[in-house]
């Protein structure tokens, strides 16, 4: 029997994949459980899905852990994801560190306690020379916020006069978003059979194939992983080409 990470085409990897994880309340409520219950089971699928994607060789990995929209959730619940954030770092640095991860994070910094971004820097900056996988979570992140930030640090600039108007174009604006210098995600998967993107980065994903799995975040294991990888390898990516154009390239 042919195992799935067997049909894996390592020449034609996706460099960046993103994943909204999602399904985490629902996985709880099937079992009778509070929404917390299941956060902290989405923790093993976090695990699986950096050493998977580490292992493969994939280059980037985003995880969408919590939106600028998820401070509008419980008290409780935000207080018991935070802190399921700074027990993971935790336990997970040395981790991180052993398998040559490099740690990074996107979002409103200034909406985070205080001890969650100084835990945070630390293992930013004890990770920042790793060569293998960059790991970005995205944390207290909104794609709209993002662009609105990074439109008037442009404006800025050109009052300044550092930067000219017409120098603006596309690579100069992505130069200004929280993701400068990261290829744009090939692959997204959002789990939980949504189809949203939620506000996650809408500038970056312009091209990007997305998977939809119907898995709730907490069940979702490396074959996870393995399976939309494979199904991103089956596609064809023509950016605005034709068919037969591609054939020619
Ligand atoms: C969405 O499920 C999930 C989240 C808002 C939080 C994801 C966070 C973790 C998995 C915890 C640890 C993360 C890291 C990076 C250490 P939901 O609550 O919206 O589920 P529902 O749609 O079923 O209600």
């Amino acid at each position: 029997m042919t195992l799935l990470k067997d049909k894996i085409n390592y020449s034609k990897l996706p460099c960046h994949v993103a994943v909204i994880m999602d399904g985490n309340g629902r996985w709880a409520r099937e079992r009778g459980s509070h929404r917390i219950f299941g956060h902290q089971n989405g923790v093993k699928a976090v695990k699986e899905t950096v050493e998977g994607a580490g292992e493969l060789g994939i280059k980037y990995l985003t995880l969408y852990a919590f939106s600028k929209e998820n401070w509008l959730r419980p008290h409780e619940e935000i207080e018991a994801l935070m802190n399921l954030m700074v027990s993971t770092i935790n336990s997970e640095t040395e981790t991180l560190i052993k398998n040559n991860v490099r740690l990074m994070v996107i979002g409103d910094m200034q909406n985070l306690p205080g001890y969650i971004v100084e835990k945070l820097n630390k293992v930013i900056e004890r990770t920042c020379e790793n060569s293998g996988l960059t790991l970005i979570i995205a944390l207290s992140y909104g794609a709209r916020w993002e662009i609105a930030q990074a439109a008037r640090r442009i404006s800025g600039d050109v009052v300044s006069g550092k930067l000219k108007a017409e120098e603006i174009d596309e690579a100069t604006f992505s130069g200004y978003l929280l993701t400068r210098g990261i290829p744009d995600p090939e692959l997204l998967i959002r789990t939980s059979g949504e189809f949203r993107l939620s506000n996650f980065l809408l500038w970056q994903l312009a091209y990007t194939e997305m998977i939809f799995s119907k898995t709730l975040w907490p069940d979702f294991r490396k074959e996870h992983l393995y399976k939309a990888i494979i199904d991103f390898q089956e596609r064809e990516r023509r950016f605005g080409k034709t068919s037969e154009q591609l054939k020619c390239d």
